[in-house]
């Protein structure tokens, strides 16, 4: 028989632990569980002394799970990836599935906000979706942009730039978006869409211009290890979108926000653990909600949700190149981060390409070199 104790934590968590070898006749700890279900919407389990455990044991864990939400904290991955399987959560200690909790009121409060949140325009990513087509024309495009005047006003101030010195002024749509061409053209379009989104949450300079460095840097990156041209885009928009999570809570609360930034500047630690201790979820979990409600591609709503744990194995083709850019970045601006070096080397690997970079710091300065129209 095992040995159980129940109790309030403080902050008022209700939880139980639960020590030794649980058989399937226990019915006093399952009463016991059962018990805590009722009562609670959501309760910490601690499993970090249990030995061993019959299959009912976890069954009735799972029959429990349906009506009241189970915290599990284990180290044993046995007994994790049991509870993993039947899409229980797991915390590696006491303190972060207390954490949790608040994460789980922030992700509430976040939600029930959202709700005043505009429906991003779907216009701003079909034209980015569109010029990434391999059958993309130029036909089909004025058709999509001809009836939208900021559109049509912004493209031909850009065919007139300097950049794409003419001697004669460029006032008809088909002539400009001939004369800057599908590339450029694609990046305009992701740069509005990048621009639509960061406007929502009315997002400061200086984060907007963080996006668009890791895209270039991230691009860069991909582009040396000899990524296709459809993941090379992939990879720039992730770059650029990639912390949208943090915008959003900035947005929607400024004062803790800035409580967890003076937080992480004092301790010197990654603005994602700032945030995970101050509001208990950070933003790659916000920006996911986001990025999913927007109905954004699976890759982005990856990359967002995992540009810092990288724990999404299939997807790292493209979430590698995004966090080196972004590492190397808050490296460069004094920003406690850790090192990329390591997960280059991983990335190069999964291209099938050596990494002859000796100091990878000094090669990704070159990625701002190459110089594009400015949008
Ligand atoms: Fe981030
Ligand atoms: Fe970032």
């Amino acid at each position: 028989m095992a040995n159980y104790r129940v109790e309030t934590l403080d902050g008022g968590f209700p939880y139980i632990n639960i020590e030794g070898t649980v058989a399937r006749n226990d019915t006093e700890l399952f009463r016991a569980v059962s018990n805590i279900s009722k009562g609670h919407a959501s309760f910490i389990v601690n499993l970090t002394g249990l030995e061993s455990a019959d299959k009912e044991f976890y069954d009735h864990l799972n029959n429990v799970s349906s009506r009241s939400k189970l915290k599990v904290v284990s180290n044993n991955s046995t007994v994790s990836n049991y509870c993993l399987s039947m899409g229980l959560k797991i915390f590696p200690s006491i303190k972060s599935a207390q954490l949790s909790f608040a994460g789980d009121e922030t992700i509430k409060m976040l939600l029930s906000k959202l709700r005043d949140v505009p429906i991003l325009s779907n216009d701003a990513y079909k034209l980015v979706s569109y010029t990434n087509d391999v059958n993309a024309n130029y036909e089909e495009l004025e058709k999509m942009i001809k009836d939208n005047p900021g559109l049509v006003s912004q493209i031909l101030r850009i065919a007139n730039s300097s950049f794409f010195y003419r001697n004669q002024k460029i006032t008809v749509l088909s002539q400009a978006l001939v004369t800057i061409g599908l590339t450029h053209l694609r990046r305009l379009f992701e740069f509005n869409f990048y621009h639509s989104v960061m406007g929502i949450f009315g997002a400061q300079k200086e984060l907007i211009d963080h996006g668009k460095q890791c895209a270039v840097v991230a691009e860069y990156i991909a582009k040396q290890a000899g990524a296709s041209k459809a993941d090379l885009s992939k990879i720039w928009l992730a770059g650029l979108l990639h912390d949208v999570g943090g915008q959003a809570l900035a947005f929607f609360f400024p004062e803790k926000y800035n409580v967890a930034r003076n937080f992480v500047k004092e301790q010197k630690m990654p603005t994602y653990l700032g945030e995970l201790v101050t509001f208990g979820t950070e933003h790659q979990s916000v920006g996911k909600i986001l990025a999913n409600k927007w109905n954004f591609p699976e890759y982005l709503q990856n990359i967002v949700g995992d540009h810092h744990y990288l724990q999404i194995v299939d997807g790292k083709k493209l979430t590698l190149p995004v966090f080196c850019a972004n590492t190397y970045l808050n490296n460069r601006d004094g920003l406690p981060a850790p090192s990329y070096k390591e997960k280059l080397v991983e990335y190069f690997q999964l291209m099938n390409k050596e990494m002859k970079w000796e100091n990878p710091d000094d090669e990704l300065i070159k990625a701002f070199e190459s110089e594009g129209p400015s949008f």
